[in-house]
């Protein structure tokens, strides 16, 4: 069967930079990330080569999930500056080619949104039923409150999904925090706020939305238990319910469609067979792409603890079967961190080899087709951080676990090791520009602790080294931009069985990519597929000085990376 090339579009040839606005560049020096450090920092990002950048929430938040509990969609926090100085990043960055998206976060809000302020105070509330209550199970004031919840979900954050709440005698739904009562989008209310907040960034000059855990906004009619095996979470009953679709639909016509905007959903225990049900022209184009979870170690959130060993089969596996799912159909969108998990040269790489496998690891997803997201401070090979104590800790996440852990009878000094390799804090460290105090992200003392080794990794640094990770990232960016064979190439893995090397090729109208990726230290033996010779091909990128090429195989050296044009 002849397979249609993609179709070109704008959102398929840029490339995005993420950023985690609490840990990004402090611009007044209070110790907090905020839009005046961004707004020093445009001219570092363009020159990264990225077209776009997607701030994580930057909206009023009491911080219960820092700032993806939202206490005013139509605001930026204090902590982060105000909607005129928003207006001025947002005009600079466009003035630089940049374009902006926002977080758009509708699964829930914070308990301290006025709705829910309201919705709690009374049934007759007409913001009541913004929200998902229900009365406990039993003859509830014979039952000590909170012990019967509506049925058996626990919440991906803090044990069980539902909280009481005397005034109403009711309890509401929380599949995330505490503080993130999830919204009752089967109500048309709801879905008429959510598109005039969509609006109202829109008509600001916003470019579009990633959109939080979009999958998980419609829940099963009659909310009933969950399947309890292992654990009864219920997300069977609110991850890509049919209504999701509707919901996007209408989003899509009534809004985005209008404005041309771009969308990435995030959506958790994503397949592709399932993506294809919303970003295929067939499909209607509900999102232009998805942040799928199959390559993470985890299909969601929740099971990033559990610290399965990393497996490189089953990584190039979900690469290979997103590659050649999309093909034509749909579109991929390529990531490998984000604020949600550890850092990937500790997880995916070396930290002995460092720039090596950081090399490598950039190469073997951002030359795949699709587009990619690239987060702060990944670009200089920003690792994870060793916290002396369980009291360094931020998150509700980690907060949570080591409830869980308690539990278990984990010591604090094993939950303490497990913390530091798998919390997402990891991520959240304050981006390390310069070896000057705090790593030059501020000159007061920073929110959150900086990893002990920005004196060597550093944003000077790096732009000072030729050879440096950022240098790297540059050049993989620009000529991702000249050729299209990297961005609509047609993919194909080679040696699939192979649990050292990654490798595949990619061909578009004549032009073919050879990338070979080691993941070991140790020495292995690479032999070209057929049809690509080394000796006629020029070889475009070596994370080791560029070797004389001798015949079509080669010995790699520790995380060798070689990329080949022909
Ligand atoms: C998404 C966000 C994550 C947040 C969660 C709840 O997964 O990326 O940071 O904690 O949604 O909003």
């Amino acid at each position: 069967m002849e397979i249609a090339e993609p179709k070109p579009a704008w959102w398929k040839e840029m490339s995005v930079y993420q950023i985690w606005p609490r840990s990004f560049a402090d611009g007044n020096n209070d110790g907090v990330g905020d839009l005046q450090g961004v707004l020093g920092k445009l001219d570092y990002i363009k020159a990264l080569g990225v077209d776009a950048i997607w701030f994580s929430p930057l909206y009023p938040s009491p911080n219960a999930d820092y700032g993806y509990d939202i206490a005013d969609y139509r605001n930026i926090s204090p902590d982060y500056g105000d909607l005129a100085l928003f207006q001025e990043v947002l005009d600079a960055a466009h003035a630089r080619g940049i374009k902006v998206f926002m977080d758009l976060v509708v699964n829930h809000t914070s308990d301290q949104h006025p709705w829910f302020q309201a919705a709690k105070e009374s049934t007759d509330s007409p913001y009541h039923d913004y929200y998902i209550w229900r009365g406990g199970r039993g003859a509830a004031p014979a039952r000590p409150q909170g012990k019967r919840p509506p049925n058996n979900w626990l919440s991906v954050f803090e044990g069980k999904a539902w909280e009481y709440v005397s005034q109403v005698k009711e309890y509401y739904l929380h599949v995330f925090a505490k503080g993130q009562p999830d919204l009752n989008m089967a109500n048309p209310k709801v879905r008429e706020e959510v598109k005039e907040i969509m609006r109202f960034w829109l008509d600001m000059g916003v470019d579009g939305f990633r959109e939080d855990v979009i999958t998980y906004i419609a829940k099963r009619e009659g909310l009933p238990n969950g399947f309890p095996l292992p654990i009864a979470t219920g997300f069977e009953h609110y991850t890509n319910l049919p209504k999701v679709k509707d919901y996007l639909r209408e989003f899509q016509q009534d809004v985005l469609s209008g404005y041309g905007a771009f969308t990435v959903g995030e959506a958790p225990m994503m397949t592709p067979k399932v993506a294809k049900e919303y970003i295929t022209e067939a499909a209607g184009n509900l999102l232009n792409m998805m942040f799928h979870f199959q390559h993470m170690e985890a299909d969601c959130l929740m099971t990033d603890w559990i610290g399965l060993p990393f497996r490189l089969k089953k990584l190039k596996r979900v690469w290979t079967s997103w590659q050649k799912e999309m093909y034509g159909v749909g579109w991929n969108a390529l990531y490998l961190e984000n604020h949600d998990h550890p850092r990937i040269i500790n997880r995916y790489g070396s930290l002995k080899y460092r720039v090596e496998s950081g090399k490598m690891l950039a190469a073997a997803y951002l030359l795949q087709s699709g587009t990619p997201f690239v987060y702060q401070g990944q670009e200089i090979g920003m690792t994870n951080i060793t916290q002396p104590s369980l009291s360094a800790f931020k998150d509700v996440v980690t907060f949570n676990n080591a409830k869980l852990a308690k539990k278990l009878g984990l010591s604090d000094a094993r939950f303490l090791k497990i913390a530091n390799r798998r919390s997402r804090e990891n991520a959240r460290t304050p981006m390390q520009w310069s070896a000057e105090p705090n790593a030059g992200f501020s000159e007061a003392e920073p929110w959150f602790a900086v990893n002990p080794n920005y004196a060597e990794i550093n944003v000077a640094a790096a732009q000072a080294d030729p050879n440096s990770l950022l240098h790297w990232y540059r050049a993989l960016l620009q000529f991702r931009r000249e050729h299209p064979v990297v961005v609509y190439g047609r993919y194909e893995e080679h040696y699939k069985s192979s649990r050292s090397l990654y490798c595949y090729t990619s061909e578009y109208r004549g032009q073919r990519l050879l990338v070979v990726c080691s993941f070991k230290e140790e020495p292995v033996r690479f032999q070209a597929p057929a049809g690509f010779e080394l000796v006629n091909a020029a070889l475009v990128f070596c994370n080791y000085a560029k070797p004389v090429e001798a015949g079509c195989s080669f010995i790699t050296r520790p995380y060798e990376c070689r990329v080949y044009l022909m």
